[in-house]
């Protein structure tokens, strides 16, 4: 018998409407447009306006989207996964609610939390669910409503983070299809530099942790840029080394979107021409969770059967990786 593989066999994605324009945070914060888009490549971000909507919002519309256009029946998915630093509540999985709005009536699910690196440890756990022959149909979605958690006075991250959501469904393949080996990793000396402090068990909220502003997202930008730079091009070099890949077997590079230099700086180190390396960073800025399926979503069109992508991203935590994937179809 053919070993399992575990391969994605549809994608889905949202962006709410609301465009937060450089030109407009110009107005918010002592920042331009030329800064922002030579330091980050970032021209606009969708941000989800509407009060009450939260990550939950994000997620349903980007399975919604999948199931509409791969018509999976819902009651046949086995586990949902919502990848995701911004959940509604802290307390009652947002996965859970998303699952049973979208009708996924016999899954179980649950989030995952892994920063900007959550997608690709996701891609993991559905991964290792499907070969091991436990689970035939796993949803996962990246999700994130940065924000909310966002301060919109503080030029180092108001003009990075957007909102937006990808879904993946993975599937048994037996033609060797899908994943194929990843790398992953972390290293808890990273989370002084990219944190939320408080509203969680180590400083829970109060009146002075809302007066610091301590519930938005602070980053030492420049140490995590320095991070980020070696860690994801050293780990996606790493698989392409251990799977004996040139950069002419490479078909597609689907990079976390933090910043272009950090992705042009992976894409460097792999020795790959620009026109494999997928981008919307310019339109969509740094989705945490959402930007590799929002690249799927994005450029599935362009991926054909047998094509070999590699994924990489960095987060904070830190936690990185890098995987390696065979699509499994013609769209
Ligand atoms: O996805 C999760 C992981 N996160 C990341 O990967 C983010 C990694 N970090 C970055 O992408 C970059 O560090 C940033 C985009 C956040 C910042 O870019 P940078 O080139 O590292 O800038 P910097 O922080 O070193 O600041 C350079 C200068 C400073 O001025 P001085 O001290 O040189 O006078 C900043 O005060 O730019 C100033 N600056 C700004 N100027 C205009 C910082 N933010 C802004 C701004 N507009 N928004």
């Amino acid at each position: 018998m053919s070993k399992i593989t575990a391969a994605i066999t549809a994608v889905g994605g949202y962006v709410p409407d609301f465009v937060l324009s450089n030109k407009v945070l110009e107005s918010m914060v002592d920042t331009n447009d030329e800064w922002i888009t030579t330091r980050t490549g970032i021209k606009e971000r969708r941000i989800l306006k509407d009060e009450g909507k939260g990550t939950s919002y994000l997620a349903i519309k980007a399975a919604e989207n999948l199931i509409n256009r791969s018509g999976v029946d819902p009651k046949e998915i086995d586990l949902v996964v919502v990848a995701t630093a911004t959940p509604d509540l802290l307390v009652a999985s947002t996965a859970v609610y998303v699952a049973s709005q979208i009708g996924a009536t016999n899954a179980f699910a649950y989030d995952l939390q892994a920063a900007c690196s959550s997608f690709l440890y996701a891609m993991s756990t559905a991964s290792a669910y499907i070969e091991s022959g436990r689970y035939k149909k796993v949803l996962i979605i990246g999700a994130d409503k940065m924000s909310s958690i966002i301060d919109y006075t503080d030029r180092a991250t108001c003009i990075i983070f957007g909102d937006g959501a990808g879904a993946a469904l993975f599937e048994p393949n037996e033609e060797g299809y899908g994943l194929q080996d990843e790398y992953l990793r972390s290293d808890g000396a990273g989370r002084e530099f990219l944190k939320i402090e408080a509203g969680g068990s180590l400083l829970p909220p109060s009146e002075d942790t809302v007066k610091n502003k301590q519930h938005f997202v602070h980053q030492d930008g420049r140490t995590v840029f320095k991070f980020a730079v070696s860690n994801m091009a050293d780990v996606a070099e790493k698989i392409m080394m251990r799977n004996n890949l040139t950069h002419d077997d490479v078909s597609w590079l689907i990079p976390h979107q933090a910043n272009l230099r950090i992705i042009d700086a992976t894409a460097g180190r792999m020795n790959l021409e620009d026109s494999k390396v997928l981008k919307n960073i310019q339109r969509y800025g740094n989705t945490t969770s959402a930007t590799l399926p929002l690249l799927l979503s994005d450029f599935e069109s362009k991926f054909k059967k047998g094509d070999k992508l590699i994924f990489a991203a960095f987060g904070g935590g830190f936690t990185w990786g890098s995987t390696y994937l065979t699509w499994a179809y013609n769209s």
